[in-house]
């Protein structure tokens, strides 16, 4: 039998996170927690912690780590993350990475595999500035690289798509530069400890789906000798 997969997306923004989460949870039966979905969803909610997420996120900076840790460290002990999950935007800062490894170690477990998305930071504003997201899932398209069958729609329920607030140019560079700052420093975090995999996000969707799914085979067939 083989272990459990317990899955970091890392990766600037736009180097396509969701899109290969979204295959991957179907390969590989996993539970998928974004923590920007779950801030998103907190801020139209207009709970507490939106209310105090909803700047920091529209300025394209980090929340506070203490405001981050505690759901995220909850989302891992719930019943359907037991056999292994897929975090998608989190960690994002070394604290972060720590506050992980310490819940996971109280739980005798530990992160299987960092999956670093790599993309440069002109291919990223091409990609944000593109993107476009169904208002109803979150499904996401691009209107040069994956646009929907009809303008403006979403393929899957019908509902409207949206631009996200923070996909404006002036904050995607932000987005940027405090990926390279506070967030880039994971990428030897995880190296150090043997756990980080590289991948090329300017590929096709298809490509890096593929690469990523022969990683993850490799690295349960490793954990099965
Ligand atoms: P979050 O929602 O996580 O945003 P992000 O990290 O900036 O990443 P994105 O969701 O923008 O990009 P993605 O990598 O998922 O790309 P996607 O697949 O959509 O976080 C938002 C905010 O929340 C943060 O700024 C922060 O304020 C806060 N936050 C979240 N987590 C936090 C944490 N842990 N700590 C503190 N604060 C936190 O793809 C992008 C586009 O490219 C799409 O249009 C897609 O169709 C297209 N595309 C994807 N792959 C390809 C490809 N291979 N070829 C061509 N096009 C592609
Ligand atoms: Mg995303």
């Amino acid at each position: 039998m083989s272990r459990e997969l317990n899955l970091i997306l890392l990766g600037p923004p736009g180097a396509g996170k969701g899109t290969q989460a979204a295959r991957l949870v179907q390969d590989f039966h996993l539970p998928w927690a974004s923590t920007g979905d779950m801030l998103r969803a907190a801020v139209a909610a207009g709970s507490d912690l939106g209310v105090k997420a909803k700047g920091f996120m529209d300025s394209g900076d980090l929340v506070p780590d203490d405001l981050i840790v505690d759901l995220i460290v909850e989302r891992v002990n719930q019943a359907d993350c037991a056999d292994g999950f897929l975090l998608d935007g989190y960690p994002r800062t070394v604290p972060q990475a720590d506050a992980l490894g310490e819940a996971l170690s109280g739980l005798s477990r530990e992160v299987s595999a960092a999956l670093l998305i790599e993309l440069d930071d002109e291919e990223v504003i091409r990609r944000l500035s593109g993107r476009r997201v169904c208002v109803q899932s979150g499904h996401g398209y691009h209107l040069d690289f994956d646009p929907p069958k009809h303008e403006g729609v979403c393929d899957q329920d019908g509902s409207r798509l949206i631009q996200r607030d923070d996909d404006t140019e002036a904050v995607i560079r932000n987005r940027l530069n405090v990926y390279h700052s506070q967030t880039k420093p994971l990428v030897e975090y995880y190296e150090e400890r043997g756990l980080l995999r590289r991948f090329d996000g300017s590929r096709s969707q298809t490509e890096v789906h593929d690469h990523i799914r022969a990683a993850l085979a490799t690295l349960r067939l490793e954990d099965t000798i």
